[in-house]
Order: C-alpha cells, then structure tokens, then sequence
C-alpha cells in the first residue's frame, strides 16, 4: 500500500489499457491495471477508490466489478468505458451510481483525465465532509457537556451567594434568638424558686411560647439555607414566599415589620423552585431595608411595600421602597456580579445578579426605577401559566 489513492484500470484490449495507464503517468495515484475481470477481482480486493473499467469483458463484466467495488469499498466511485454510449449501458450504470462514462475509442484521452480526477476529487470532498461531520458531532458532545457543566456551576453559585448571604443575616438572628433564649433562662431560674404552683405554670407557659419564637427562626433559616437543587418547578403562593422573606429580613436586620406593607393576593402563584422565589425577595428585601435605614436611620418614615397582581397572562410584582435611592449612571451596573456600594462584610454584590438569573430562568423579567435620595423600586413579572411540560414532576 503507498497510502496514495488507488485506481484500478480494467481493459482487455491491450492497446487501450496501455494508453489509459500511460495517461496517469506521474500522477499522484497509485495505478493499477488489469487485462481481465478476474485479476481486476483480486486488484480490487486490495484496495480501491477509482475504477475504471471497460463494460464488456470476457470473463467478468464491468457492472459486475463495479458492484463488486462498492460492496468493498462503499465510496468508491467507478468509471465506465463502453464501446457505444446506448442508453441501456448508461441507465445500468447509473442505477449503480457509477460516477460518469467514457465512450470507447477515447477520443480525447485528455478528457478521460479529467474524469478520473473530477472523481477522485469528489471522494476526497466525501470523506472530508463525513470526516467533519464527525468532528462536528465531537465539538457538539463537548458543547454539550460544557453546558450541562455550566448550568450545575449557576446552580452552585446561586447556593452560594445564598450561604454568603445568611452570613450576613445571621449576626441579627443571633441576636433574634438571644432575647427569647434569655427570657426563658430566667423564667426556668424562677420557676426553680417558685413555690406558688399556680405562678410556675404560667412561667411554663412563656417558655413554651418563646421556645416556638426561637424554633420559628430556625426553621426559617434552615428553610432559606436548603439547596434548590432537590427541588422542581411548582406553583408557588406568592404571599408565603413574600411573607417568609419579609420577616426573615425584618428578623435578622432588626427592622420594625411594621414598616413592610405587604400586598399579594394569596391566589397568585409563580411556577418555581420555593427557595430561590424566596432568596429572590430576601434579596430584594434586603436591599430595599439596607436602603431605607441608611436614608432614615430608625425613624418612622422608612418604608417597604411588596405589591403583587396578575391580569392572567402575567404575575405582576413590585418591591418599593423610599431609602436612598441609587444614582441615575450607577443604575445599569447594579445588576453585574460584585457591584456593591455596601462596606465589605455587609454586602458582597451578587444578591442583584443572583435575582437576575433566578428570574430570568424562570421566563421572567425584571427591571428597575430609582430616583437618587427618593427611593427605588424594581418591577417583575412572570408568566402567569407553567411553561408547557415543564411543572409536576
Ligand atoms: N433598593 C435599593 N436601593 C438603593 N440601592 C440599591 C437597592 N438595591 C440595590 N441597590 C444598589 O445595588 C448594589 C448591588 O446590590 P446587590 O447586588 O444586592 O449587592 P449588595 O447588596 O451585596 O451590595 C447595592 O450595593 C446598592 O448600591
Ligand atoms: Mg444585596
């Protein structure tokens, strides 16, 4: 094997086979030629990419060895030479998918070289495609895993943020959590002195009622801080999601929930994983108090409103507030990942971006108004209906 295309050239007129061989001398083939159909068998079985070969042979026709080509080498492309071009000869060859036909004598043996080359190009350009499709369905495997990865580090970076957020929440539910804990301390030490029974039940009693204080942050805590990724998509009622968020914010930055009007209809529901719905608002709820008490400190005038609706197409959702509002050329760049105007430790500038994406993910949009010194409000919407085959897994 010279690893150079091969053509087999198969012509019991001695005359014939010699000129055609002769042709394709100094070409970059490999040439091989055969005076009969038996030795143009055992040629082929060696290899072939181009044949050549006369129709009408003593022992083996030219169709036969063509047939016979293909079977062993599939892309093989084969040239018929035949003595009159009838129509027979030329149908036959075509059913056989022969790539084109000479009529014999050559009369231009010129022409005969630009067949047997436009028909090695034609093979090459075959197994270039096939070899690219390959290629081709290599790169779309690895596109495809890069993705999937890709989705998985969203899902990791979106727990994250959530994880580097309860740091920042959790230094105001220790302190929560401390109040309660202390009054049950000290009722459990005067119960231990009480004698008057009656007293000590009701002592009993608060600790009863502030232990469910301190169990209701845990549990909301430990709520917030699960992995989305066990979840599906579902109906969500908004209020809950909105409600748990509100007090979980209020609870942790010390803020009068007083001050957080909340108005969702307990009807509206959004198709999505509970938890990040819900790390959606805590986020929008932080920032809105962070934005508020740096406006008003602990005075009165701060306030938040969550508002929801729905025209049946949509859910509609706004988060209002009246803090300090964001400067009109900062606003394009508060959605970036760690674009933060908060002092280190007390913010970490993915809580917008986060938001984003969860809401984006969800087929919804998100956007916001601001007024410097005012206040700020961000408007979503989500599609009121579940995306077609997507819910109740
Ligand atoms: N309700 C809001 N009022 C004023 N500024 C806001 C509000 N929400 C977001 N911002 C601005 O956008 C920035 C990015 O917010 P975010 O992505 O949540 O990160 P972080 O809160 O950690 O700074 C904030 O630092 C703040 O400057
Ligand atoms: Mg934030």
């Amino acid at each position: 094997m010279s690893g150079l295309p091969r053509l087999v050239i198969v012509d019991d007129e001695p005359v014939i086979l010699n000129l055609l061989t002769s042709v394709f001398e100094g070409e970059p083939y490999e040439v091989v030629a055969c005076a009969d159909g038996r030795t143009a068998l055992s040629a082929l079985e060696d290899g072939v990419d181009v044949l050549l070969t006369d129709k009408n042979l003593p022992d083996i026709g030219g169709l036969e060895l063509l047939r016979h080509a293909k079977r062993l080498q599939p892309d093989a492309e084969g040239i018929i030479i035949t003595g009159y071009a009838s129509l027979d000869t030329v149908l036959a060859a075509m059913q056989l998918d022969a790539f084109d036909y000479i009529v014999k004598p050559p009369k231009d043996i010129f022409d005969v070289k630009r067949k047997v080359k436009q028909a090695f190009t034609k093979l090459q350009m075959g197994r270039e495609n096939r070899r690219l499709m390959a290629e081709l369905k290599v790169r779309n495997v690895e596109l495809q895993d890069a993705y999937d990865e890709l989705k998985e580090i969203q899902a990791e970076l979106i727990q994250s943020e959530k994880l580097a957020g309860i740091g920042t929440l959790a230094a105001g539910i220790a302190h929560e959590i401390s109040s309660p804990l202390f009054g049950v301390m000290g009722l459990a030490e005067a119960i231990v002195e009480e004698e008057d029974r009656e007293l000590a039940r009701e002592y009993a009693q608060e600790i009863v009622s502030y232990s469910r204080t301190i169990k209701e942050i845990v549990v909301q805590l430990s709520g917030y801080s699960r992995a989305a990724s066990s979840e599906y998509d579902a109906p969500i009622q908004l209020s809950k999601v909105v409600d748990d968020a509100v007090k979980l914010v209020a609870r942790s930055l010390a803020f009068d929930l007083d001050k957080v009007e909340r108005a969702v209809p307990p009807e509206l529901v959004v198709f999505a994983k509970s938890s990040e719905l819900q790390q959606v608002f805590v986020n929008l709820c932080k920032n809105a108090v962070e934005a508020v008490v740096e406006r008003h400190g602990e005075l009165a005038e701060g306030r938040v409103q969550v508002a929801a609706n729905s025209d049946g197409k949509h859910v509609h959702i706004t988060v209002t507030d009246n803090g300090e509002g964001i400067e009109a050329d900062k606003v394009a760049a508060i959605f970036d990942p760690f674009y933060t105007t908060k002092p280190p430790g007390r913010g970490t500038g993915l809580g917008l971006n986060i938001v984003y994406r969860i809401v984006t993910k969800h087929r919804g949009t998100i956007m916001v108004e601001s007024e410097s010194g005012q206040g700020t409000r961000f408007v979503l919407r989500f599609p009121a209906e579940a995306e077609p085959g997507v819910v109740d897994g």
